[in-house]
């Protein structure tokens, strides 16, 4: 009895080494770029190709990273957004424009996430069960990352600061209005100094953020914003296979956790089209739980076409 029970806890920790090396060696590394066509534009519109980033947690070490995110020029993006979490490391902000590279030549845009305000903590997984990672924020009030700098270095190559700020984009001959919220997962999202109906003369209204809570997806929405963008959820952070998320890490829905989804709510009227929420799952990992399982580090391309009907 007791050498049947040794056996099964070492084939246990045999399939659970098994998955470590799988998620930290394998899939780690195993990038994917995903597309999806967003209906969003207006008739006779051309299409916009958006390059979606967000959650690269970078490290100055993560060279596969680094040239995985600067191969994606090639894609030929008219604009690249970047939903924050772009580093995990004090001297990740020279690699990170390194890897950007070729992409800072074009429209860009960002916003923040926790992650670029305040360095990485260990943090059991398995917590995500029962409570966000906000939490553990709470006691920590003094960003020790060096964000304005990285900030800096994003407009200097011209991209917009989306954060608590709205701001107009030209990119492909499309007019677009741009309006983004501070990192909401530490509470320094403040909708109102974007508040108010977005220009239903913009060719697209583009919400940006980092988490996707719905306190701040609702007012998007509400004023008229028909594509948003987050990152943040990591695609779930805990997903099991043939089932997916468990948590989002945040308000939302776990079955809206990555990809594209309608989003409820908005002004509907003659000419409105909704608004569509696509949530990236990310490039990458928290030093100190540097695993990927059954949620491949990603990058999206979303082509935004005409809406039928
Ligand atoms: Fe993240």
């Amino acid at each position: 009895m007791r050498s049947r029970a040794l056996q099964a806890l070492g084939t246990a920790a045999a399939v659970g080494g098994g998955a470590f090396a799988y998620g930290s060696l394998v899939e780690r590394n195993w990038f994917a770029l995903r597309r999806f066509e967003v209906p969003v534009l207006a008739a006779g519109l051309a299409p916009l190709r958006i390059l979606h980033i967000s959650d690269a947690h970078l490290t100055p070490r993560r060279h596969l990273l680094m040239s995985w995110i600067r191969s994606l020029d090639a894609l030929e993006p008219d604009l690249v957004v970047n939903t924050g979490d772009s580093i995990a490391h004090p001297q990740a902000i020279e690699p990170f424009m390194e890897a950007l590279g070729p992409l800072l030549d074009r429209p860009g845009v960002f916003v923040y996430g926790s992650n670029d305000l305040y360095s990485p903590q260990p943090r059991n997984p398995v917590r995500y069960l029962w409570e966000t990672s906000a939490r553990a924020h709470r006691h920590r009030h003094r960003p020790d990352m060096p964000w304005p700098e990285l900030g800096a270095a994003m407009t200097d190559a011209g991209w917009l600061d989306a954060n608590n700020q709205r701001g107009r984009i030209k990119a492909a001959d499309l007019d677009i209005e741009v309006a983004g919220v501070h990192d909401s997962h530490t509470n320094r999202d403040r909708y109102d100094h974007v508040a108010g109906p977005a220009d239903p003369a913009a060719d697209l209204r583009l919400g940006v953020m980092h988490s996707p809570e719905p306190r701040v997806m609702d007012r998007f929405a509400a004023d008229g914003y028909n594509l948003l963008l987050a990152g943040h959820t990591h695609g779930g952070q805990l997903r099991l296979p043939l089932y997916g998320a468990l948590v989002s890490n945040c308000g939302l829905d776990p079955r809206m956790a990555r990809g594209l989804h309608r989003y409820p709510g908005g002004t509907p009227g003659a000419g409105w089209p909704g608004t569509w929420l696509h949530v990236s799952a990310g490039l990458g990992t928290s030093p100190w739980a540097p695993i990927r399982f059954c949620c491949r580090p990603e990058a999206t391309l979303l082509t935004l076409v005409p809406r039928i009907g």
